[in-house]
This record gives structure tokens, sequence and C-alpha cells, in this order.
């Protein structure tokens, strides 16, 4: 038994290779580096759906069609924003798009592509008793959901900054959630099912959970005024250092080189202040920290840490940053959940029983 399954290959994909001991991410045949800050979103997304649906439009039908659920889902969702908006963001996120149907088209898909963005803005404005703003179908997706969460885009670069982020973290492998959204679809469930299950595993601090505490980390190491000593009594705690180490990758993660360039890009244009100087000090820092306790163990920058800066650059409070992961992830599980139902058997593994044993009858 692989506790963790480390090392067990669970499925066939054309979708995207994760290479951990190079440090490398193909996307359908792309490097990440190809991708992020030259492709949009809504073309990635045509890159990952390419062959799981039969009326895939073109690149600029795509966008706008993206445009239009975007849309739809706000129409649709509205009436039940108020009570969606005393939950926790991430929740309110997960039980609107519950409610969306549980169909295998593609404007079932797209829907679901177009909901955390609407949802995200539309809740976190009504926590601020702020009216939600109506999505623009003409806007691009990652400048649209900045302007649903400000009421303008406050800079070009920030929503160029946010697509490339899209784009970043739209598929990885047979990470946790992607796995758990296969096992879904595996059971011929609909595509709205199968994203909540993907939706469920990224919520947590060991997968889309950490980029929220890595701010919360950075605050912290800024009060304490001593990086070194405050990530030696974290580790000494036996806690996690959030935004480090991954099962897969052994080298830096590629993704944290991409997300630290837009950062870079904008602190260039002043958009992220001294954050980026202080968050550079504090990632040499905690490697080394990291490097001496866990010697035994290659743990390096992943994709949250930067993830954290970018985000917060962009605008968003730090309660949100899973619901953007999923923005961008909700890609990959669509498409992923398309090529189980089209490739692969239902999902079945066995349990190795270890408990108690019934007493058996003479
Ligand atoms: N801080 C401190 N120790 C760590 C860390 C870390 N960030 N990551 C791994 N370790 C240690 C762990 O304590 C263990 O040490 P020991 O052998 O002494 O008990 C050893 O490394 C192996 O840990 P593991 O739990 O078997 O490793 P894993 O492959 O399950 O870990 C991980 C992957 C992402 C869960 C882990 O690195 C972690 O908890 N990181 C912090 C949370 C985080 O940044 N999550 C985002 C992951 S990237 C987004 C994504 O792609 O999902």
């Amino acid at each position: 038994m692989a506790n963790g399954l480390d090392d067990v290959v669970a499925a066939d994909t054309v979708l995207s290779d994760v290479d951990g001991a190079g440090g490398h991410l193909t996307i359908r045949g792309h490097s990440l580096m190809e991708l992020a800050g030259r492709w949009r979103f809504s073309q990635v997304v045509r890159l990952l759906f390419d062959g799981f649906f039969d009326d895939l439009p073109s690149d600029a039908e795509l966008e706008r069609a993206i445009g239009k659920a975007r849309v739809d889902v706000f129409e649709r969702l509205r009436p039940m924003l108020g009570q969606l908006a005393p939950l926790d963001i991430y929740s309110g996120m997960r039980a609107g798009m519950a409610m969306l149907p549980d169909g295998e088209t593609l404007a079932d898909a797209l829907r679901l592509v177009a909901a955390p963005a609407v949802l995200t803005p539309a809740l976190l404005r009504l926590g601020r008793a702020e009216e939600p703003i109506a999505p623009d179908d003409k806007a691009d997706h990652a400048g649209d959901m900045l302007r649903m969460l400000n009421g303008s885009v406050l800079s070009p670069a920030l929503a160029k900054a946010l697509d490339a982020y899209l784009v970043t973290v739209c598929d990885h492998g047979l990470n946790a959630s992607t796995f758990a959204t296969r096992v879904v679809a595996s059971t011929l469930a609909g595509l709205t099912s199968s994203v909540l299950a993907g939706l469920g595993a990224l919520k947590g601090p060991l997968h889309g959970g950490a980029p929220g505490p890595v701010i919360e980390m950075l605050d912290a190491i800024e009060a304490s005024d001593d990086a070194t000593a405050w990530l030696r009594n974290e580790i000494a705690r036996g806690r996690r250092i959030m935004g480090f180490g991954h099962r897969i990758y052994r080298v830096r993660d590629p993704r944290a080189d991409v997300l630290k360039a837009v950062v870079r890009g904008l602190s260039a244009r002043n958009e992220t202040g001294s954050r980026l100087a202080f968050a550079e000090r504090v990632e040499q820092v905690a490697l080394e920290v990291l490097r001496i306790a866990k010697p035994h163990r290659s743990i390096q920058t992943n994709v949250e840490f930067y993830t954290a800066l970018l985000l917060e650059a962009a605008g968003f409070p730090k309660e949100v940053f899973s619901n953007v992961f999923a923005a961008g992830r909700v890609a990959g599980w669509i498409a992923h959940a398309r090529e189980q139902q089209a490739t692969g058997r239902l999902i079945r593994p066995q349990s190795h029983y270890v408990g108690p044993v019934p007493d058996l009858v003479a």
C-alpha cells in the first residue's frame, strides 16, 4: 500500500505533465513558460477543452461565450446571493456552484468556468454591504473579475497579471483536487458534481488553501522582526511553512518562478510596494531554515508563495485566494472530468482492512 498514493499512476492523460525532477510543467504540448503571460485564459480553456466538446468555437467566440456564461451565472444565482453571503466566501462559492445544472454540455462547462469569477466578487461585496456588480459579457475574464470586485479595472497591468495567474494554475497533473474530480466523473455523474469534488479538495491548506496563510506568515514575520527565529519556532512546533514543499517537485516549482516574474513586473510599476523585496528575503531565510531542519527532504518554494503576493497586489483579500485558485483550476477539472469519462473506467481502489475480525460461528 502506498500511503498517500505516492508514485501510483492512476490515469493516462493528454492534459498536463508535471516533471518533478526537472521542474517543468507541460500543458497539452506547451511549456508553462510559453503560455503564462502570452496566452489569454480563454485560449487556454480552449486548449484544455479541445476534443472533449463537439461544439467548441474559435478562440474569440469562446471568450465571448465565457462572457455570456458569466452573465448567465449572475442572473441565475443573484436571487440566492443573500443566502450565500453569511457563509465564508469559499463555502458560499461552492454552494452557489452546486445550484448550477449538473450536465455535460459546453454550456454547462462554461457556467462552471464562469462561476468562481462571478461569485467571488459578488459575495465579497455583499460581505462589505456593497451591491454586487453585474458581469460585462464583452470584457476579458480576468479584467471583468477585477471590475466586479472594484467597480473598475484599476490598471490593465493588474488584469494581465491575474490572467497570467489563471493560466499558470489551470491544470497540474493528478493533484488531489483533480483526482477527486476524476473519481466523481468516473461514476458518470455530471460536471457540476465532479467540479464540486475538486472544490472540496482544493480548500485544504495542504493544497489550494495555502496562499492565505502565506500572507499571515509574512505579516507575523514582519511583526516579529526576526524571520529565522520565527520560522525555526514554527518547525520546532511541528508546523508546516506555507508556500514551501511539494509532493512531486524536488526542485523549485516552475509556477513559482512564473508568478514571481509577474509580481516583479507589477513591482516595477509600483503596484506591490516593498512587499516583494520583503517576501524575497523571507523566502531565502525559509529555504535555509528548511534545508537545515529537514536535510532528508528537498523542500523548495511552491506556487502558493508568489500566488499570495500576486493576488494581494491584485486587490483580493486573503480570505478569497483559494476562490481565485479555483477560478483557474476549474478549467483543468472540467477537461479531466471529460477525459475520464471518455477514456477511463470507474475508479474503485481497494482498502486493506486492519480492524477487528468477527468471531467465526462454528
Ligand atoms: N514545512 C515544513 N516541513 C515540511 C514542509 C513545509 N512546508 N513540507 C514538507 N515538510 C516536511 C514534513 O514535515 C516531513 O518531515 P519529516 O520527514 O521530518 O516528518 C517531510 O517534509 C515530508 O513531508 P510529507 O508530508 O510526507 O510530504 P508531502 O509530499 O505530503 O508534502 C505538502 C507536500 C505540499 C503537503 C507539504 O510540502 C506541505 O505541507 N507544504 C505546506 C503547505 C503548502 O504550501 N501547500 C501548497 C502546495 S502547492 C499547491 C498545489 O499544487 O497543491
